[in-house]
């Protein structure tokens, strides 16, 4: 079937963290080849994502930092929206689920479906922390896993074993919030009966046997496992509310109201939104990451049935995650490259990071990211191949012809071929991205590139140019028509270098996918600009550099980790003698200057007098004390720790912080003021 325009849309990101390589791998990066390439193609699409803003992810961030939810939204919507314009991700629009608009479309959504009659309302009984006076999400529940006995399950999965979990499945639940176990209490939620539905979303499903394998693999599973009803409103007060009669306290479930993010970006977007939703002739594609599978196959399509005048999911490309250096990637942890860190050290090489995150995206399987594959995707293959022809063809042609395209004087066989060879690649890599295999379809416009730099091997035009001045113009006119060809062709996955080499070939800004099946883009005589490397070498310094920063963090987690179980352990540890513990040299002082650390939530830098001398002191205790309200706070310091490089700063010694059993820090500090810098704590 064809299609007149495409909608498509990138998961909604939690505006809780900063944007790593794992979410351009997993989701922005195809979605936006695959834009680019439809653009390119001159069809009509809109490329929809924004911020989701709502959900607990969002509210256990603002816990954690000590802010509202607003603020954690405002913070990271505008710092994920700059990345992920720095990366050249081409969104139409980047629009957010706290706007006036998506909160009146996703209530107005609600309200069809209650007024349908299509959810079934249920009393159930949940969680609630007595202590907190609130019910408690599925993620602010912790306990065993029944299948597999990990300790730190959460009430809706369990990260060590995979499972999927109702909180009341956990062994000893305990809340978050309080550490209390909690209760369970009656609430109304009012449920989509998706069991009802199964038979229709079976034939949905089977409807699209062009999905790719670990997506259908994926509903299958839920399917044969029979859905059950799910609850699309929630007992928390943050989110859309509940536009119903005695729904007080209650929003609408996140996994309810962000997909219907998409319809009011578009919305916003465009007062013809309804064309792109709800016309048949438009195909819907939803770019995702594994983990949201089931909501964009199973329950999006679900509510969007029930409704009734929407168009439904044409594709779901899925891909698996990624990870770092061969351990999963983790926000907590900080195990992971961030873009606006990226940015810091790889100045103007947004390309680089696209090019070796497509060229190994996990798509049919988790795949790993490592800093030497990247140094060597950069050096072998942009700078050795691509960066390489195109640099040789440029620079000769400013030598031999003064940078105007000489005249193809004559073919012969090998050229022929070539032309022909020329012709065939727009269609192969647009048969790869309409399938949704990115990674194939860049090793075909890196084929391109291969076939120029072995022609211009095998015919050693700076050899010819001796003894046959007519042979090289040929050999370089072709040259320039694959640079040319080239320029269009690695416009959806290299956006800024296409725009370089666009500019150095002087090439008309107006040209198309389908214009690259020719082979004259550049005619003689016109004028090529000055030349310029597209790719330079990225030394091992640079990369070692960028493997210690890991370890570095890896370390600190580490370290951290073992503070919190001896100190959150109800076992004493190993006996020491008393000569043991007469070496630490403990001493009280005064905290003359405090700062945050760059780049680090947890740090403070912290000068103190000591009493024998002032030193710096790197602490993990950003998450409990601001640097203002600690100036002249006492404290006991061991002094006589070998100093260590944290981040970058030497810390000189340690502060002993005494932690409660909700983990939070309070200083260990004498109780007299009278205490001086310098005495001694025994
Ligand atoms: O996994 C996530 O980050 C979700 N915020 C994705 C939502 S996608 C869509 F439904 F909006
Ligand atoms: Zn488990």
């Amino acid at each position: 079937m064809t299609f007149k325009r495409h909608t498509v849309t990138a998961a909604l990101p939690y505006a809780n963290g900063p944007v790593h390589i794992g979410h351009l791998a997993g989701c922005y990066l195809p979605a936006d080849i695959y834009v680019r390439y439809l653009r390119s193609k001159g069809e009509d699409v809109k490329f929809i994502c924004g911020s989701d803003e709502h959900g607990v992810p969002i509210t256990i961030k603002a816990k954690k930092e000590g802010i509202t939810p607003q603020q954690v939204v405002d913070k990271y919507h505008k710092m994920m929206g700059d990345s992920f314009k720095e990366f050249g991700v081409s969104f139409d629009i980047y629009s957010r689920t706290s706007s006036k608009t998506h909160h009146e479309t996703a209530s107005a959504f609600f309200k069809t479906l209650y007024d349908k009659k299509v959810f079934v309302e249920e009393i159930t009984e949940q969680y609630f922390d007595e202590k907190a006076n609130q019910f408690l999400a599925d993620r602010y529940i912790v306990g065993t896993c029944p299948k597999c006995a990990n300790e730190n399950a959460y009430g809706d999965q369990c990260e060590k074993c995979g499972s999927t979990l109702n909180a009341t499945d956990l062994i000893n639940p305990k809340s978050t919030l309080s550490g209390d176990k909690p209760v369970l209490k009656k609430t109304k939620n009012w449920f989509l009966p998706l069991d009802k539905m199964q038979a229709q979303i079976e034939a949905y499903i089977d409807s699209h046997k062009e999905w790719k394998s670990n997506v259908s693999g994926q509903c299958k599973s839920w399917l044969n496992a029979g859905l059950q009803p799910r609850a699309m409103t929630r007992d928390l007060d943050w989110g859309v509310k509940v536009p119903v009669d005695g729904a007080d306290g209650k929003v609408l479930y996140v996994w309810f109201d962000a997909p219907i993010g998409y319809i009011s970006a578009t919305k916003d977007l465009t007062p013809d939104w309804e064309k792109y939703w709800k016309d048949k002739e438009t195909k819907l594609v939803h770019f995702i990451g594994k983990d949201n599978i089931v909501f964009h196959c199973i329950i999006f399509p679900a509510m969007l049935m029930a409704e009734g005048s929407f168009i439904l999911p044409e594709n779901v490309p899925a891909n698996e995650f990624l990870n770092l250096e061969g351990d999963k990637i983790s926000t907590s942890r900080n195990w992971a490259v961030w873009l606006h860190e990226y940015l810091l050290e790889f100045k103007d090489k947004q390309d680089v990071l696209r090019y070796t995150l497509c060229a190994n995206a996990p798509e049919s399987k988790d795949n790993d990211f490592t800093w030497k594959d990247f140094q060597a995707k950069n050096n072998n293959e942009l700078v050795a191949i691509l960066g390489n022809f195109v640099n040789r063809t440029l620079v000769l042609t400013h030598k031999y012809y003064e940078g105007k395209v000489p005249v193809a004087a004559e073919y012969n066989k090998t050229d022929l071929l070539l032309l022909e060879e020329i012709t065939k690649f727009p269609a192969k890599i647009a048969a790869s991205i309409e399938q949704y295999r990115f990674r194939e379809a860049l090793g075909e416009l890196m084929n391109l590139a291969r076939l120029g730099n072995k022609y211009l091997a095998d015919n050693e035009p700076w050899t010819l140019i001796k003894t046959d001045e007519k042979r090289v113009q040929t050999i370089m006119n072709l040259s320039l028509q694959i640079s040319a060809n080239l320029a269009v062709l690695m416009e959806p996955f290299l956006p800024f270098t296409s725009k370089k080499l666009s500019a150095m070939l002087n090439l008309n800004t107006g040209l198309k996918w389908n214009d690259a099946t020719r082979t004259d883009l550049l005619l003689a005589g016109h004028q090529i600009n000055t030349a310029a490397l597209l790719f330079d070498k990225v030394e091992d310094e640079t990369i070692t550099a960028q493997v210690q920063r890991l370890e570095d963090s890896k370390k600190m987690n580490e370290e951290d980790k073992s503070t919190e179980i001896s100190q959150n352990s109800k076992e004493i540890k190993t006996e020491v003698t008393f000569e043991d513990f007469s070496k630490m040299d403990i001493r009280i002082g005064t905290i003359l200057e405090a700062e945050k650390v760059p780049k680090a939530d947890k740090l403070l830098k912290l000068l103190i007098d000591t009493g024998i001398d002032k030193r710096t002191v790197v602490s993990g205790i950003a998450g409990y004390y601001k640097p203002e309200d600690i100036i002249g706070q006492q404290v006991s310091i061991l002094v006589n720790l070998a100093p260590r490089k944290i981040k970058g700063i030497e810390s000189q010694g340690m502060i002993l912080m005494a932690e409660n059993n909700k983990g939070e820090l309070s200083f260990v500090s004498p109780t007299k003021d009278s205490m001086n810098n310098g005495g001694v704590v025994k």
